[in-house]
């Protein structure tokens, strides 16, 4: 090799390191005392080993305020490109805490953007790591124009191909509304913050003095605000969930979910789901029994685990393909739909719909819940959100109603007259406008000082109702299946559906009830 051509090459290694330096020792070592890796550290973790192939390492901003030109590292602030989880193939974009804290310039918007648009242009998700001190103050409205840039893209690629948004630092202003238009966020707890405006600000403004966990942390927004999908104690938990999260979805609305190979027999029967049902119609037992006695090798992945605990939603594999999961949680709220539940869930059965995953529903439900605050907080728009995405979703859906199915609730949870395509019920199901008790209240009102009388009537509507055979009767219900066989008919039921093709008429886009 000629002593030209080696200073060349060296020249390139000698730039390739700055640029992996990011801002410098001093600030990475700060980084790794906060508890968190770099933003290369993060790629390393979330990609197959060797696989990351990087953009742009050498971009660098054109700012010339506040003597930014004498300080123009190279990379900007993100690190992007692409490489493969599990062999398939993902584009990330890593902010890098360590130069200008991470903040977002329109060098560093253009990153995003570029490998958002190949990622839309050739179908495969994007995955993106915030740790960042939103717009970079010295490049004034070039950064806001930036984040806007990110954004249209963001909605663009919506439905196209799977965005997921990992929260691993400060995510302040402008900031947090990437990551919200994406399909599911990860925070990591005690690290990572979302707030459009930090506690500085809330206390000028409105007198409130509230700590940056509080206002915007992990268990705030995966509790209460329902902002945030899932939280896990660090780094690298959160890249591992985030690996195994990518592993259920499709690489983009065209294709399928992968199917991996699976060593759980389909037709497993489970003999313990006969008695999972108590004996007293009131007492709860836990809908994530069945759900993991259904699912292969009992992989359940959920979403929104800490937010309206009265339904369940996540995912699972039948015969190693995904499935998606709602099911009524008789623990929480004896299972109650309100408006926490039904947004929560029908953002949910719209992702499935958007990319082909099929839809599984387990029903228990005594109805919307009753009061003032849900009337008063819209609980008939919020809960006609699942009602729309129910009856919109085009994929296969399959429903087995275990206990209660009362009123409204009845209808929402993906019935036969929402086109279901699979609607099973277990002998113990309970089809009927309302329970007994309310039901003879209301049509033997004259009746309610003898109690003897109001036993029988009781006694008689339980008889006539609290049974799946009057809406097996009408072919509302299609069969009604034992228990233990469940995972067995479930399976054979979307096997059966493989070849479903149903569209909706031609339409710009539906105006659900936002
Ligand atoms: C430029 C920034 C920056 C920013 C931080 N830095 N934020 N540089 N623009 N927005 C730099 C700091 O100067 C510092 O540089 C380094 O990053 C680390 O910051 P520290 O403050 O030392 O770190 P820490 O104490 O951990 O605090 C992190 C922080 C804080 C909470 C993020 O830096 C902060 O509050 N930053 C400003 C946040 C903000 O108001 N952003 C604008 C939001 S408005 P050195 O050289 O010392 O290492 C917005 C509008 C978008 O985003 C609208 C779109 C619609």
């Amino acid at each position: 090799m000629g002593g030209r051509m080696k200073d060349v090459l060296q020249e390139l290694e000698n730039r390739r390191e700055a640029a992996r330096q990011g801002g410098g020792q001093r600030r990475i070592d700060a980084q790794h005392a906060k508890g968190k890796l770099t933003a290369r550290e993060r790629v390393e973790l979330l990609l197959d080993e060797g696989s990351f192939e990087e953009f742009d390492m050498f971009m660098a901003h054109r700012c010339t305020e506040f003597g930014m030109e004498s300080d123009r590292p190279a990379g900007d602030g993100v690190v992007t490109g692409w490489g493969t989880i599990n062999g398939r193939q993902v584009y990330v974009f890593s902010q890098d805490f360590t130069v200008f804290g991470g903040s977002l310039s329109e060098t560093h918007a253009q990153k995003i953007c570029k490998i958002m648009d190949m990622a839309i242009q050739n179908g495969a998700p994007v995955i993106g790591i915030n740790d960042s001190g939103g717009a970079r103050i010295q490049e004034g409205v070039a950064s806001l124009a930036g984040y806007a840039e990110v954004f249209q893209r963001n909605i663009m690629a919506s439905g196209v191909v799977p965005q997921i948004s990992l929260i691993m630092g400060p995510c302040a202003g402008g900031a947090v509304y990437s990551p919200a238009m994406t399909d599911f966020i990860f925070m990591v707890r005690d690290s990572s913050y979302m707030f459009v405006t930090g506690p500085d600000v809330v206390k000028t403004v409105t007198n409130e003095v509230v700590t940056a966990e509080e206002l915007g942390g992990a268990r705030t927004h995966t509790s209460k605000s329902s902002v945030a999908d899932g939280a896990f104690e660090n780094d690298v938990e959160t890249l591992a969930e985030a690996r195994r999260l990518f592993d259920f979805l499709p690489l983009n609305n065209r294709e399928k979910a992968p199917v991996r190979p699976f060593f759980d027999d389909p037709a497993r029967l489970e003999a313990s789901l006969d008695t999972l049902i108590p004996d007293n119609p009131n007492t709860p037992y836990d809908i994530k029994e069945l759900i993991l006695k259904t699912a292969d090798e009992a992989d359940f992945f959920e979403i929104q685990a800490a937010y309206a605990g009265n339904i369940v939603t996540g995912f699972i594999r039948l015969e190693g393909q995904t499935v998606g999961v709602v099911a009524n949680q008789p623990m929480v709220l004896a299972g109650c739909l309100d408006i926490d539940a039904s947004r929560k869930a029908a953002r949910f059965v719209r992702f499935c719909d958007a990319f082909e995953i099929p839809i599984l529903t387990f029903v228990d439900v005594p109805g919307f819940l009753p009061g003032v605050t849900q009337e008063l907080g819209g609980v008939i728009k919020h809960g006609a959100k699942l009602l729309f995405a129910y009856g919109e979703a085009t994929v296969p859906k399959v429903t087995v109603i275990t206990r209660k199915a009362y009123g409204g609730a009845y209808d929402v949870m993906a019935s036969k007259h929402l086109r279901g395509d699979f609607n099973y019920a277990w002998p113990t199901a309970e089809i009927a406008v309302m329970g007994a008790k309310g039901a003879v209240e209301i049509l033997y009102r004259s009746e309610l000082g003898d109690r003897d009388k109001i036993a029988a009537r009781q006694a008689d509507y339980e008889a006539r109702f609290a049974n799946p055979f009057v809406a097996a009767e009408k072919g509302f219900i299609d069969e009604v299946i034992m228990p233990h066989s469940t995972r067995k008919r479930i399976a054979r039921a979307f096997a059966s559906l493989r070849g479903k093709k149903l569209v909706n008429p031609w339409k710009k886009h539906d105006n659900i009830p936002l």
